[in-house]
């Protein structure tokens, strides 16, 4: 089991202590959709994904361009008085200002401890349920809101879905201090666990990228899946200076899929 989900383990209690000891199962509801976007597939997961959202609730709302689509539909249940007594922990400060613009009634996790549900998206899904997630570099406060959650519901378009994690091809975020960074750079490739990929500080404008939290990233590139995603989580965590890192072992209790055949559902079985 990775360190990361071991350190968030006792806020999410019970449910994700049943969640690891269980075999994932995928009990799967299809809805037909017709050719479209890919921001309509991905409109089309957030809304289903707001189906799980009841009113007296504590929800987390994720951060990215799916997640924005669900954060609107709530903002928009609320107004028409379909959802009532809300609030909202956002995982990020993009999200906080989206939230707030729409009238969303906000909270921290210092106020707000257990959450009922959290719905974001993800830049990778494997078909264990286990993702990879941060590209929009939010990956420390996504990970701490939804491990602090009853349920996670993860929504992705079909364009996310991998073998293995790592295989996109694409960036596997660490979040890493700003002191020091180029040694913890050539730390985490010379990991084992994470052999033969490449790392490279993330860039905006030419300058360090810098999360909300004050951090840099170091993304990681692999030419072939990771090998033992659990492993390298916990190995790239072990390192000082390393606050968090995106793989997002055991945590995903719902993934809904939106594709060219229609919004799948699917369950990992507690
Ligand atoms: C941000 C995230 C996002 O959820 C992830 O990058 C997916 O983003 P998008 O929905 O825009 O594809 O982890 O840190």
């Amino acid at each position: 089991m990775a360190l990361s989900t071991c350190s968030f383990a006792k806020a999410r209690g019970q449910a994700f202590k049943i969640a690891t000891r269980s075999k994932t199962s995928r009990a799967m509801t299809t809805v037909r959709a017709a050719a479209l976007s890919q921001d309509e597939l991905k409109k089309q997961a957030a809304w289903k994904a707001v189906e799980y959202v009841k009113s007296d609730s504590v929800i987390g709302l994720g951060t990215g361009s799916t997640a924005a689509f669900a954060v609107d539909r709530i903002g928009q249940l609320l107004k028409d008085g379909v959802l009532k007594n809300i609030i909202a922990v956002p995982t990020s400060i993009r999200t906080y200002e989206q939230a707030l613009s729409l009238g969303i009634p906000l909270a921290t996790l210092d106020e707000q401890p257990l959450l009922d549900v959290a719905i974001d998206g993800a830049d990778e899904v494997d078909p264990n349920l286990d993702v990879v997630k941060g590209r929009g570099g939010a990956l420390l406060r996504e990970k701490m809101v939804e491990m602090a959650s009853k349920k996670f519901v993860c929504i992705v378009d079909e364009s996310k879905l991998v073998k293995g994690l790592g295989g996109s091809k694409l960036a596997m975020p660490v979040e890493v201090v700003q002191f020091c960074w180029k040694y913890n750079l050539e730390r985490l490739q010379n990991l084992p666990e994470v052999k033969g990929c490449r790392a490279e500080l993330r860039l905006e404008n030419g300058k360090p990228y810098v999360t909300d939290n004050s951090n840099y990233i170091v993304d990681l590139y692999f030419e072939e899946p990771i090998k033992d995603a659990h492993a390298a989580a916990k190995a790239i965590l072990a390192l000082e200076g390393v606050v968090d890192h995106g793989l997002f072992m055991d945590m995903v209790d719902v993934c809904i899929i939106a594709g060219s055949t229609g919004v799948e559902v699917q369950e990992r079985k507690k």
